[in-house]
């Protein structure tokens, strides 16, 4: 039998390709990483899985799809799980998933393998990706089962030709790509412990940061950021240069304690500049251009759709649906946010759109005023008359 694994060239999923070929009797394993902006060379990881004992070792470039369909879905949505984590890594787990399912059917593999561990939200994501996409595939997660540490992972590795990490390995666990890093694990298991400085890449410590505050200006389409400063850019570009500019300015930080999916409390340490960012511009244009009521039905929405991408539903009836209403709720979107960026903050101090429902002779105190004051009264007293039926009642 044959098993595409999502590769990473980490320890865990390296020691992966012999532990399912000695353990577990797979003939053949197909590593496949993707490149999901993480920064790291694919030609020395997709080399290392080949030598680990992969009988072919692919390379998926997945940025774009990454950031067009998921990142920009996220931000239509505003969503962010428990109100604060933007779902950098979660948002990553269905595409995997869906290279994952691509390659066993062109290859005719009958499982797909990934190294994530038993308490985790990934393997969940993973699992129902999988399954959601072709429910004939199995699923193995070798790591959710191995029942080793660190140290006896490094070890069983060794013996089957897996270099062990070159670097003394950080106690951190951390995964990244173009949207964020997730840091936890080791010191941060202390909730009252102060993430060190040096977790962070993305971003600046604020004494590092510029002492002037830069403006910028992000352009929106229909929902989705399209420029900055009147440049237009291509969804990777975008996402890459705000995580530059965003982050220097040492914005982009969160540091929460998080409810996993299998009902752990977890620390977990994020940065994220671009993305929340984005979503925090994309929810200041949305103020200007949606009516009240969808504004606020649309809340309700987002927090569905927040749990639904953390909780591995990604591919859902349900995420269907909420994405139908979520893009009609769009089609007006677009205009102009202006954004300060300034020692750890980035402020929302400026938004147009060409849509805007804002109304300045409605809404001034001035003297080109057209709202119609004695409509206000008549309005009160049938608004207030449950109140004042209720209020007299109790009276006597
Ligand atoms: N808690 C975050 C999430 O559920 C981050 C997970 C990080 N994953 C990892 N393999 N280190 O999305
Ligand atoms: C893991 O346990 O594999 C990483 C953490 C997570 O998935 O939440």
């Amino acid at each position: 039998n044959k098993v595409v694994l999502a590769y990473s060239g980490g320890v865990d999923t390296s020691v992966c390709i012999p532990y399912l070929i000695k353990e577990w009797g797979v003939q053949e394993v197909i590593a496949l990483a993707a490149d999901l902006g993480q920064g790291d060379e694919l030609g020395p990881i997709q080399q290392k899985a080949l030598k680990c004992g992969a009988v072919e070792s692919l390379v998926a470039d997945a940025k774009e799809e990454f950031a067009k369909e998921y990142a920009f879905a996220a931000i239509k949505a505003n969503a962010l799980y428990e109100n604060r984590y933007p779902l950098s890594t979660a948002l990553a787990r269905p595409l995997i998933a869906k290279l994952l399912v691509e390659a066993a059917e062109k290859y005719g593999a009958d499982a797909v393998a990934h190294g994530c561990t038993a308490k985790g939200n990934d393997q969940v994501r993973f699992d129902l990706g999988i399954l959601a996409l072709n429910p004939n595939l199995k699923v193995l997660g070798p790591a959710r089962e191995w029942g080793m540490t660190r140290e006896e992972t490094i070890a069983y590795g060794e013996r089957y030709g897996v270099e062990s990490p070159v670097k003394k390995s950080s106690p951190f666990s951390i995964d990244r790509n173009l949207l964020g890093r997730s840091i936890e694990a080791g010191p941060l298991e202390d909730p009252m412990t102060e993430p060190p400085e040096e977790v962070f890449l993305m971003t600046k410590a604020i004494a590092d940061t510029p002492n002037e505050p830069e403006y910028i200006e992000i352009g929106f389409e229909k929902g989705i950021p399209v420029s900055i400063n009147g440049n237009y850019l291509d969804p990777v570009t975008l996402i890459t240069q705000l995580n530059e500019t965003v982050g220097k300015h040492g914005i982009g930080r969160l540091d929460m304690i998080e409810n996993r999916v299998v009902g752990i409390k977890s620390r977990e340490v994020y940065e994220a500049p671009a993305l929340l960012v984005l979503i925090d511009a994309h929810r200041d244009l949305e103020s200007l251009t949606l009516t009240g009521d969808v504004t606020h039905y649309k809340r309700g929405i987002e927090e569905t759709y927040s749990h639904l991408i953390y909780q591995g539903l990604w591919y859902s009836p349900l995420k269907e649906a909420l994405d139908a209403f979520i893009d009609k709720t769009q089609e007006r979107v677009t205009g102009t946010v202006r954004v300060k960026l300034f020692k750890g903050k980035a402020t929302i101090v400026g938004r147009k759109s060409d849509y805007s429902i804002y109304t300045p002779s409605l809404a001034t105190y001035g003297a080109d005023d057209k709202f119609d004051h004695k409509a206000a009264e008549g309005f009160i007293y049938i608004w207030g008359l449950p109140t004042r039926v209720w209020a007299q009642k109790a009276k006597g």
